[in-house]
C-alpha cells in the first residue's frame, strides 16, 4: 500500500485523558499515553488532575510537567483540579493549563466535590478558561444553573444519557456557553455489552442501555467533541476485587469512529469535527503546520494484546473496527509509521494556552 491510497486528515485532538502520571505509572505514564495517542491518531491530548496526588497546588502541577516533558511523544497539555479549597492557586497556574477540572460524583480517584462549593470555585476560575465537568444526570442541571449565573465556559464530559443531554442541550439553546462531549465506549457499547465485559465494563458513568445510546447518536449534531477518556487499569486491578472505573480508549477511537462511517452512521467530516475541530475550538488551541495522520479505511478485529497502552485490554475486544492510522507526522516530522512509533520521548511540546 502507498500514501497514496491513504486518507489524509489533520492531527486529532483529545480533551479527555488519564495518563496517571506521576503517581499511578504502572498502569501508564507520559511515554506510554502518548506512544498510544499517536497510534490511534492523535497528536495532542490533555491530560486530567485526578493523579493519586491530585493536581491542584501549582508544586503538583509543575511536578507533573516535569515528568512530562521527558518522556512525552504527543503534544501534551494539562487541567487543573479543584474540591474547593485551593482557590488561591488559580491564579498562580492559570496560564499553564487549559481549564479546571471538577468531579461531582463518585469516580477514580475518590475526588469528590462538595456541590455547595461549586459556585465559589465558578466564580475564582479565570473567565477565559474553560471549566470542565463530570456531572452525571442528578447534578447537571445543577452545573447549568451556575454557568447561567456566572457565565462561564463548561464542558460537560462524557455525556451518557438523555437525562444528562437534555439539559446541556437546552443550555445550549437559550445561548449559554456550555459544549458537550460523548465518548467511543457510550457510542458503541451498553449495558447489554457490560453484562459479557464483567468488571471490565466499568466505567463512570456507567455504560447504558441501547435506547439511551439511541438518544445520543440522534443528537451528535449537537455534541461537540468525541473524548476517548482513557482511563487505563491494569487487568488485575479490575480482577482484584477493587475493580477501579474506567477503560483504555486512545487506540481504539478512530478504529471504531472509522467502522461508524463504514456502517453510514457517521462521514469523516464529523470526525474532524468531534475530535478536530470541536476540541480545538473549546480549548483555544491552534493548528499546527504539517502535523497530519494518514489513515487506512480497512477492517480489522480489535485486539487488546496489540496496544500499546500499557493497560493491554479494550472493552473493543474482537470488534471490527473500520480503519486505522498508518502514518502520524508532527510539524513535518514522522512521529509514527508501520505500526512503529518512531518519535523519541521528549519529541512532543508542552502545550500551553494561548491566552
Ligand atoms: C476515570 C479514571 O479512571 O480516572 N474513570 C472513569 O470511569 N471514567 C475518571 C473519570 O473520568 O471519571
Ligand atoms: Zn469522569
Ligand atoms: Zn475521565
Amino acid at each position: 500500500m502507498t500514501d497514496s491510497d491513504l486518507i489524509k486528515l489533520r492531527g486529532l485532538v483529545d480533551l479527555h485523558v488519564h495518563l496517571r502520571d506521576p503517581g499511578q505509572t504502572h498502569k501508564e505514564n507520559f511515554f506510554t499515553g502518548t506512544r498510544a495517542a499517536l497510534a490511534g491518531g492523535f497528536t495532542t491530548v490533555i491530560d486530567m488532575p485526578n493523579n493519586a496526588r491530585p493536581i491542584t497546588t501549582k508544586v503538583a502541577l509543575d511536578q507533573k510537567i516535569k515528568s512530562a516533558e521527558r518522556q512525552i511523544v504527543a503534544d501534551t497539555g494539562f487541567y487543573f483540579g479543584s474540591l474547593g479549597d485551593n482557590l488561591e492557586e488559580f491564579v498562580k497556574v492559570s496560564d499553564q493549563v487549559f481549564g479546571l477540572k471538577l468531579y461531582l460524583n463518585v469516580t477514580t480517584g475518590g475526588y469528590l466535590l462538595d456541590k455547595s462549593y461549586l459556585e465559589k470555585i465558578y466564580r475564582a476560575w479565570p473567565m477565559n478558561k474553560p471549566i470542565l465537568v463530570h456531572a452525571e444526570a442528578d447534578v447537571v442541571g445543577l452545573v447549568m444553573q451556575v454557568v447561567e449565573a456566572t457565565g462561564h465556559p463548561t464542558h460537560v464530559c462524557h455525556i451518557s444519557s438523555r437525562a444528562e443531554l437534555e439539559p446541556v442541550l437546552l443550555a445550549k439553546k437559550s445561548g449559554l456557553p456550555v459544549t458537550g462531549g460523548v465518548t467511543p465506549h457510550h457510542l458503541f457499547l451498553t449495558d447489554t455489552d457490560s453484562q459479557r465485559l464483567g468488571v471490565f465494563g466499568g466505567v463512570k458513568p456507567s455504560l447504558k442501555s441501547a435506547s439511551e445510546q439511541a438518544f445520543l447518536w440522534e443528537h451528535l449534531d449537537d455534541i461537540d467533541v468525541v473524548e476517548s477518556d482513557h482511563a487505563p487499569h491494569t487487568s488485575q486491578e479490575k480482577e482484584d476485587g477493587s475493580a477501579p472505573y474506567g477503560m483504555p480508549g486512545l487506540e481504539t477511537t478512530l478504529p471504531m469512529l472509522l467502522g461508524a462511517v463504514r456502517d453510514g452512521r457517521l462521514e469523516l467530516p464529523d470526525i474532524e469535527r468531534l475530535c478536530g475541530a470541536g476540541p480545538r475550538k473549546i480549548l483555544g488551541l491552534p493548528e499546527e503546520d504539517d502535523t497530519y495522520i494518514l489513515v487506512e479505511q480497512a477492517d480489522f478485529t480489535i485486539s487488546g494484546s496489540k496496544l500499546m497502552t500499557k493497560a493491554k485490554w479494550t472493552p473493543f475486544e474482537g470488534m471490527t473496527a473500520g480503519g486505522r492510522v498508518r502514518k502520524v507526522v508532527i510539524r513535518g516530522t514522522t512521529a509514527f509509521e508501520n505500526g512503529e512509533v518512531v518519535a523519541k520521548p521528549g519529541s512532543g511540546r508542552l502545550l500551553r494556552p494561548v491566552t
